[in-house]
Formats: structure tokens, sequence, C-alpha cells
């Protein structure tokens, strides 16, 4: 990048209300401020994300938090390059909120709108905090996505694999709601896991040894939340997350190292594999991954958990290097509820995927 751009963030695409100001350029990312407003207790009576209630929280909430990003970042509204707004994969009631917001700044201040793809933000992520330079293999795993990327630069992504049904933060969260455990799931199950024996509920293997580097996690969804009904002591619950968590990550681990194989072929040895998304906050998944990344001589690279989880630094930073591309949209942008990162691939092979997220994949 030539020089350092100045972006202003918008992230509306589910159940955060976030705003963020990131300057990047010459190497070099400074996040300003990144403000996230969860909803989570607005959904949590209901165990999930209502997008009908998400879409208003998030008109309620967004010009606070904008105002509080740009106070805390310390800049006006002179001080910006650009506004990037997430466009979509997501609810799309949330997304008009933000990418309205994120048009309206502008065009009363006569700047440059980035319609980022929210995926495109979790892909650039690790990029907030660290070096991890282009290209790398991304495995990406979230609430309502699981696959895995060459990332060769902005905007250009080929997939590898993806789920064939549930996406693991999926899987996390429909296990946790057996468990009688609060929304969100992932980061109630790994909670109660700690300290428990992953090896007293063996769980269901699936894809184990087969080609390619498909997922999927229905079959221990099932398996898992027909155990939770028949446990009962607290020690039983600790087990079962912790097998559940392990399964979870072992599958992550073993269809990952699938890519590294294919990806280590075309790029040859000291390759740099990053993980992002919600589901890269876990600390089993993490260590797991890290493993097998050393086992096939890729570094290892995954985001403060601050930025595994949704954000508006990723979508800002998304923004400051598309920008710096000249890659810029039209005021007449569409949310779009659905916007697979590689659409080359997604279009010779589609994927169903069922749930409330469903969408996002
Ligand atoms: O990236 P994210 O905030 O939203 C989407 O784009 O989906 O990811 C949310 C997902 C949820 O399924 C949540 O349960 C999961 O990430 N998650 C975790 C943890 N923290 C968040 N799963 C397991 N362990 C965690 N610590
Ligand atoms: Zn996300």
């Amino acid at each position: 990048m030539r020089r350092q751009l100045t972006v202003l963030g918008i992230e509306t695409s589910c159940d955060e209300t976030a705003a963020a100001v990131v300057s990047a350029g010459d190497g070099h990312v400074v996040v300003r401020s990144s403000i996230v407003l969860s909803q989570v207790q607005d959904h949590a009576p209901f165990g999930g994300v209502v997008p009908e209630i998400a879409a208003r929280a998030h008109v309620e909430a967004i010009d606070a938090v904008i105002a509080a990003a740009m106070k805390s970042a310390g800049v006006g509204f002179d001080a910006l390059d650009g506004v990037a707004a997430t466009a979509g994969p997501g609810l799309v009631g949330g997304v008009m909120v933000g990418l309205s917001a994120g048009k309206a700044i502008a065009l009363a201040r006569g700047l440059p709108l980035v319609a980022v793809n929210h995926l495109e933000g979790h892909a650039l992520s690790a990029r907030l905090a660290a070096e991890a330079d282009y290209p790398f293999l991304l495995l990406l795993v979230s609430g309502g996505h699981c696959q895995l990327l060459a990332v060769a630069g902005v905007g250009r992504c080929t997939r590898l694999g993806s789920t064939i049904d549930d996406a693991a933060g999926e899987a996390f969260d429909k296990i946790a709601k057996a468990l009688g455990l609060p929304y969100p799931g992932g980061p109630a199950l790994e909670r109660l896991a700690e300290g428990g024996d992953a090896s007293r509920f063996p769980l269901p293997r699936a894809l184990a040894g087969r080609e390619g580097c498909d997922f999927s996690f229905s079959g221990l969804k099932t398996a898992a939340a027909r155990l939770a009904e028949r446990v009962s002591s607290d020690a039983e619950r600790r087990d079962l997350a912790a097998a559940v968590q392990a399964a979870i990550a072992r599958q992550l681990a073993e269809r990952s190292e699938r890519a590294m194989e294919a990806y280590a072929e075309r790029h040859g040895a000291g390759s740099r594999f990053v993980v992002a998304g919600g589901v890269a906050a876990n600390a089993e998944v993490r260590r797991v991954l890290m493993a097998a990344a050393a086992r096939h001589g890729f570094s290892f690279t995954a985001p403060p958990l601050r930025y595994c989880t949704d954000n508006a630094a990723m979508i800002a930073l998304a923004g400051a290097e598309r920008l710096a591309l000249g890659l810029i949209d039209g005021l007449d942008a569409a949310a779009r509820p659905r916007w697979p990162l590689d659409e080359a691939a997604a279009r010779l092979k589609p994927t169903h995927i069922p749930g409330r997220k469903g969408a996002k994949a």
C-alpha cells in the first residue's frame, strides 16, 4: 500500500452492532478504535438470534456506536479516507442498517464507500494484530461458515473445502443448548469443558480419512444431543462438553491437514496457516490447529480473541485494503443475504447449509 488510509468500518450482519476506525498502509495497521455492542441479552431468552430483534436493535444503536468509535479514535470525519460497511452475507435486515449508515456518511462527507464481504473481514482479521502477508491458507470457522480457502490477496480467494451440513460454531451452539447452557453456546461449552475427560464419551468421526477438505458436523451434533439427554451429574456433563470440543477441534485439524498437503504442493514448504472466525476463540481449537500446522511445516497465525468474533475493525481493514487498490462501490451497493467469497467455486458446487445463519455460509 502506498500510504496510510484511515477508514471507518461498520458491522451489523448478525447480533453485534460494531464500528471501528483503522489506519492501514505501508505494511502497518493501527486500530484507532473498535467498539462492539453485543445484543446477547436481547436474544438470550430465545436461545438464538432473532432476525427482527437484531435489525431493530441495530437501528437503535448504530448512531451512538459510530459516534463512540469516532470519539475513541480521536478523529473527525475530515480525517477519514473512506467508509466501509458490511454488505453481506448475513441477516439482511441488520446488514441494511449498517450499510445505509455507511452510505449516508459517505454521501454527506463526500467519501468513497466500500461494501465489504463479512467473510473477507474475517479472512483479513489476523492482519489487524500480526504480520500475515499474502498468500496464506485460511480456515474460516464461525457460527455460520466453516471453510478452507487459499487466500492470494484481497478479493482473491479459492475455496478448497467447506461444510456439507452444519458449521462448527452452529454445532457448538446447538450441543450447548442441548446441555442446557445459555446462548451463545460456544464460549459456555468451553467453560464447562474445563478439566473434563474427553475420552469418556466416544463420538462419531465424520469424514475421517476421506478425500478432500470438506467438513460435516451434523452426525456429531445428533449423537452429542442424544447423550446430553441422558447425562445427569456435573462430572458427566463436563466430560461430554470436553468430548464435543475435542471432536470438533480434531475434525477441524484433520481437514485442515488435508488442505495443507494440497496447498504445500503448490506453494512449497514454510507456508502460512491462518485461522479466523468466532470458533477460533476456542483455546482447544487453537492448540490442536497450531500442532497440525507445526506437523506440516506451516507457520500459525490466529487473531487476538477480540478480533475472532464479529467486530468492525476487520471490516475497516478490508475497506482500507480495497480502497488502496481502487476497489470502491457505488451508493447503490446492495445488501446481500448470501455472498460466497469464492463465487466461482460456490456456483460449481453449492453447499446447502440449513439453520438460522445458513445464509452466511
Ligand atoms: O464470527 P462470529 O462472531 O459470528 C459469525 O460470523 O458467525 O462467530 C460466532 C460463533 C458462535 O457459534 C459462537 O458460539 C462461536 O463462534 N464461538 C465459540 C467461542 N467463541 C465464539 N465457539 C467455541 N469456543 C469459543 N470460545
Ligand atoms: Zn462473523
